[in-house]
């Protein structure tokens, strides 16, 4: 089992100055350049989770491999740090360079999504969302396994992991990598998959970020199912009783060991803990789902509510998104993103969720592959425990405190138990995040790093060779 704590606030962005020599490299090199003088400065700076603000020395956006060359030998000359900003929607800003003064990539005119019917894979450009991509593979009778939110951005979510309800089955988003581009250090492009380049292709399945910007992932897809069983079962505990969420956890647990691997499943507690949800979708038909979750039942207890329905695959990717429509184009991600949090909302300024989400057990295809398969490391692990709390407001004072302590709330009482952590669902302030994020591949972790970018072009904050904490 391991943790994760992700926290947000809001607070102002303010900017910075560029060294008109550095802008002037990278407008000699004809690159769509953003500085602080710019109107749009703010808006571009302005992250999703406003606890956080950073000061580029200046933005770019690419619209071929080569600008992201151009632009990295730029940054060298001049001693500047680079990083890629996809889909913005890193819990810590962490696109934004998490420190002042990076030359940002902004993927936002690079989001082609191109499918081949003659190899079933597709090619996707890191600002393409999760919700266009699921949409355009569905129209050529194909998908993929990801995240919920469709806002996500591709390039994050390869670049760490990604998870969503057909992983059990198909793997994460990085199990489905076929071969990527990557800019390195020195602005060179190479093309890597498991015979070019092996070692960098597997650096960059779990720790993208330090060893290059991706231009292009290579994907397997799948065929898109016909149908699946969407389900969604609500259990109250009005009265908070620790008895009542006890037997439900775990027996949850017991049984999530033996699932089968076309099950998607998370546990979401809302309302304070008072409403525990057992929902996600089923990649089969209504009899077998019938059959799985027969047992569950019996082992949890019947459910206050229940909701059992086949959907279409692109209505239930749009139905565990709280509705909101799959597509992002042409909309800003506020809307959906308030809907998406509207059903955490409890009468405070903080809300907040824990998602338990079923990562292993059974012969989930995540927990098929070995430790040190890719750089993502925890494969053997039953869950994934999510902890989110969020203010629209300023963030509380003991907000941070509440939520480490539902955390040591587990670790606690677990003494001897090795807990990790998953880089997507990131925490700035995680103690000990070599360990937690990578364990046992964080040596060769480093060494690949000290290798391809000795000179630290890609140095932030929890990337391979920053400090631990
Ligand atoms: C509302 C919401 C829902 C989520 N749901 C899920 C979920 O269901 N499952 C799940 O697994 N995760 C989920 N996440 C976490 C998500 O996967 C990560 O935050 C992810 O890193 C975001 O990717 P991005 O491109 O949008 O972010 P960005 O902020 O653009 O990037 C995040 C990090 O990836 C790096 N990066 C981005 N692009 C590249 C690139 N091209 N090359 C190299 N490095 C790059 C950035 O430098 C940064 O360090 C969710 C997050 C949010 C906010
Ligand atoms: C980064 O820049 C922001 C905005 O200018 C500023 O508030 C912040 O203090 C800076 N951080 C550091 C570490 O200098
Ligand atoms: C920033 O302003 C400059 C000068 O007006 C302009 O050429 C450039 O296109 C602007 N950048 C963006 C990203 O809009
Ligand atoms: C920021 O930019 C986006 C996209 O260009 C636009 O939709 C949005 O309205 C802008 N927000 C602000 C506050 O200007
Ligand atoms: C890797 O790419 C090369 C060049 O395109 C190709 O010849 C080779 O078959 C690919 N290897 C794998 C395992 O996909
Ligand atoms: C909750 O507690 C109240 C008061 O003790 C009691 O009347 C009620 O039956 C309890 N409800 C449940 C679901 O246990
Ligand atoms: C993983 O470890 C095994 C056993 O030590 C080894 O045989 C294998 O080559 C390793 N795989 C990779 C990709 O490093
Ligand atoms: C860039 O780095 C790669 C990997 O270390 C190396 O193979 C290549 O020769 C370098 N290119 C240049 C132009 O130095």
């Amino acid at each position: 089992m391991f943790i994760c704590v992700c926290l947000t606030l809001f607070t102002l962005a303010l900017a910075n100055t560029a060294s008109p020599t550095f802008v002037s490299c990278l407008k000699n090199s004809g690159l769509k350049t953003e500085v602080p003088q710019n109107a749009t400065w703010t808006n571009s700076t302005t992250p999703f989770n406003k606890r956080f603000s950073y000061s580029p020395s200046a933005i770019i956006y690419p619209t071929q491999t080569t600008d992201v060359s151009e632009a990295v030998k730029c940054a060298v000359k001049f001693g500047i740090h680079v990083s890629a900003l996809s889909g913005g929607h890193s819990y810590s800003a962490s696109g934004y360079g998490s420190q002042n003064g990076s030359l940002v990539i902004m993927f936002r005119d690079m989001a082609q999504i191109t499918y081949s019917p003659s190899d079933g894979t597709v090619a996707v450009e890191p600002g393409a969302r999760l919700g266009d991509v699921a949409l355009e593979l569905n129209d050529n009778g194909r998908a993929l396994a990801h995240g919920v939110c469709p806002y996500v951005g591709i390039g994050g979510h390869g670049a760490f992991g990604g998870w969503g309800f057909a992983s059990r089955n198909w793997g994460l988003l990085i199990d489905q990598v076929a071969g990527a581009v990557l800019v390195l250090s020195n602005g060179s492009v190479v093309d890597l998959n498991a015979t070019q380049h092996p070692d960098l292709f597997w650096a960059i399945r779990g720790a993208a970020s330090s060893f290059g910007i991706v231009t292009r992932y290579t994907l397997h897809t799948h065929q898109a199912p016909a149908n699946v069983v969407r389900y969604s079962y609500g259990f109250n505990n009005p009265n908070l009783s620790s008895d009542v969420f006890a037997k439900l956890l775990s027996s949850y647990q017991t049984w999530g060991r033996t699932a089968p691997k076309e099950l998607g499943i998370e546990a979401n507690i809302w309302n304070g803990g008072r409403l525990v949800e057992l929902g996600g979708y089923y990649m089969g038909n209504l009899n077998d789902f019938n059959r799985i979750s027969a047992s569950l039942l019996q082992a949890t207890g019947p459910p206050s509510t229940t909701y059992v329905q086949q959907r279409s695959w692109v209505a239930a990717l749009t139905e565990v998104n709280g509705g909101s429509p799959l597509s992002t184009l042409g909309k800003p991600d506020v809307v959906p993103l308030a809907q998406y949090f509207a059903n955490a909302q409890i009468p405070n300024t903080m809300s907040w969720f824990i998602q338990f989400e079923l990562w292993g057990g059974g012969d989930s295809v995540i927990s098929s592959l070995p430790a040190n398969a890719t750089a993502y490391p925890h494969r053997a692990h039953l869950w994934t425990i999510q902890f989110y709390a969020r203010s629209t407001t300023s963030w509380p004072a003991q907000g941070t405190d509440f939520v480490n302590s539902m955390v040591s709330a587990i670790t606690n009482s677990m003494q001897g138990t090795t807990f990790g952590a998953y880089a997507n669902y990131l925490d700035p302030e995680l103690i000990g995040w070599r360990n937690k994020y990578y364990a046992e591949n964080y040596g060769r972790l480093a060494s690949l790093q000290k290798m391809y970018d000795p000179r630290g072009v890609f140095m932030k904050a929890q990337n391979i060779g920053a400090p631990d904490l």
